[in-house]
């Protein structure tokens, strides 16, 4: 069963063929080709992009969708188990889009479903489809990742994107570093400051705060638009974006959150059609 749960998840060649069919769906989406599936997308956790740029990929591929986006209206707020209610689910779709905030749901969901899972962010741990975007936003500036350094920013302690990115980058052979917000490190990654990467890395990746998953509140790191020289580095976010950029940086021209929001659709049809053994 093709199961996104992690990146790890996929072998060197899965990986690099969803990358080349996001990038290919973009120039030209591929048409009907999951004529007849249904997907289902079960959100336990607030969303904007990543649930309607699912259901935009499934539906541009001809798929159908059903679903929910708030768990307060499904039977877990009875306090049915997470296992239980993807057997159910499994039933119903082809294949589950599922995002919980729990660390480890979408590996547990995996363990009992018939229908393959797509993990759409479970809690501090993963966000593969994410990391598959942001690398395919990256790509499309600089071509080649093999040694360009980015930096990441802010609640890596928290923040499940960069620790499904920080290992994709490391795989294509970009040098990886951190500037985290105040004790909100992630382990293994060199440190430096954010108005240092600012002058010097090729990719600032921002995050905000994950407020939901702490106790105590934490400062965000704002980026200073007078660090950034005329040719800067990319600036990125998987939004949503709060303090931590300023909205003067917006009209650059190396801002790409945008964008790289965007690309969620073409890679996220990769990811169905990989998922349902439809990839070109
Ligand atoms: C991220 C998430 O849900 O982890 N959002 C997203 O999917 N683009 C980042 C975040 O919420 O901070």
């Amino acid at each position: 069963m093709p199961h996104l749960t992690s990146l790890e998840d996929l072998s060197g060649d899965e990986l690099a063929d969803l990358l080349r069919a996001a990038e290919a769906f973009k120039k030209a989406p591929p048409g009907q080709l999951l004529d007849g599936r249904l997907v289902v997308s079960a959100f336990y956790e607030p969303s904007t992009r990543t649930r309607l740029s699912f259901e935009a990929a499934a539906l541009r591929l001809g798929a159908k969708t059903l679903g929910f986006a708030d768990q307060a209206s499904t039977s877990a707020a009875k306090g049915e188990s997470l296992e239980d209610s993807i057997r159910v689910l499994g039933g119903y779709g082809d294949a589950i889009v599922l995002r919980h905030p729990d660390t480890g749901a979408a590996k547990r969901a995996a363990e009992v479903s018939g229908v393959p899972i797509l993990n759409a962010g479970d809690g501090r741990g993963e966000h593969p489809t994410q990391a598959l975007l942001d690398v395919m936003t990256m790509t499309e500036s600089l071509g080649t990742l093999e040694g360009k350094h980015v930096v990441l920013v802010g609640d890596l302690a928290n923040g499940r994107t960069a620790h499904s990115l920080a290992p994709l980058l490391a795989t294509l052979g970009a040098q990886v570093s951190q500037a985290p917000a105040a004790g909100l490190a992630m382990e293994g990654v060199p440190t430096m400051g954010l108005e240092e990467a600012a002058r010097g890395a090729d990719v600032l990746y921002m995050t905000r705060i994950q407020r939901e998953r702490m106790a105590a509140d934490a400062d965000p790191l704002t980026l200073d638009p007078s660090w950034l020289g005329s040719k800067g580095p990319l600036i990125m976010h998987p939004l949503p974006r709060l303090a931590e950029i300023p909205r003067s940086i917006d009209t650059l021209p190396t801002a790409k959150y945008f964008e790289q929001a965007q690309n969620g659709v073409p890679t996220r049809m990769a990811v169905l059609a990989w998922a349902l053994g439809e990839l070109p």
